[in-house]
């Protein structure tokens, strides 16, 4: 397994992975428009040129497999990944993402994911992100309010942090906020919590007031 930047070629694929119906249901709170490359292709266009939006292609024995990216939601350094169906059980969002995160220094990070997407949680899990709170937010793939649960890595997680530098080609520009939560999809969402962002700190893990991800009632996120 190996991450590179997303090239333009690797479009077509991320799309037609991202249609499996199951899939889509378990990512949850991605795009509500299933099939509509018009915006898929628009949503990527314009993550594409957010400075904020790291975008990297998962490669397994060669073959473009999935995806993962870094992006800002409310301020909020966040990450999402997806594999092709074909391709899970392997291991490989598990090694995608620690490869990251071991590459990526930036703490903390984010994560949402659905309270019964298991096999997401796990690979949260294992690198060495911690559950922080659980809330209910619309899931558009689902077209309802669902449980979410918001994942943290902090610089003291046991994970594989050390490493090189970030590598040049990854853009970022530090922690301008984004409109978006979602580098990926078209998805739109709202959230029953109220936002205290300042109150979220890496020392207050279990705050309350810890609102990772939460804030204006519509808002755009992924994957
Ligand atoms: C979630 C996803 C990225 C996992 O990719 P993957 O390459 O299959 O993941 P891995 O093989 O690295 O690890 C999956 C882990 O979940 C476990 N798992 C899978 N299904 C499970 C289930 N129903 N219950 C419990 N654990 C489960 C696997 O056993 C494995 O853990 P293990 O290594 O301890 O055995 C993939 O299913 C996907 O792309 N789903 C659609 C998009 C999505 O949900 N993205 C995440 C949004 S938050």
């Amino acid at each position: 397994m190996h991450l590179r930047d997303v090239a333009p070629s690797d479009l077509d694929r991320f799309f037609e992975i991202e249609q499996d119906a199951d899939a889509h249901w378990r990512a949850a709170f991605g795009s509500d428009r299933l099939g509509d490359r018009a915006a898929f292709d628009d949503h990527w266009r314009r993550t594409s040129a957010d400075p904020a939006v790291v975008r990297q292609t998962i490669v397994w024995e060669g073959s473009v497999v999935g995806y993962l990216v870094r992006f800002d939601f409310e301020g909020r350094p966040s990450v999402g990944y997806w594999i092709g169906r074909s391709y899970w059980g392997r291991g490989i969002a598990t090694e995608a993402l620690r490869e990251f995160v071991r590459r990526w220094p930036e703490r903390p990070l984010f994560a949402g994911v659905a309270s019964d997407n298991l096999a997401s949680i796990r690979v949260l899990e294992k690198a060495g992100f911690v559950r922080i709170r659980s809330n209910s937010s619309f899931a558009p793939a689902r077209g309802r309010e669902i449980e979410e649960l918001t994942y943290r890595l902090d610089a003291s997680a046991r994970s594989s942090t050390a490493g090189p530098q970030r590598p040049a080609t990854w853009a970022y520009a530090g922690s301008r906020s984004s409109p978006s939560r979602s580098p990926t999809s078209t998805g739109r969402r709202r959230s029953t919590s109220t936002p205290s962002a300042s109150a979220c700190s890496a020392t207050t893990p279990a705050s309350p007031a810890c609102d990772g991800f939460r804030s204006p009632p519509r808002a755009v996120r992924s994957p």
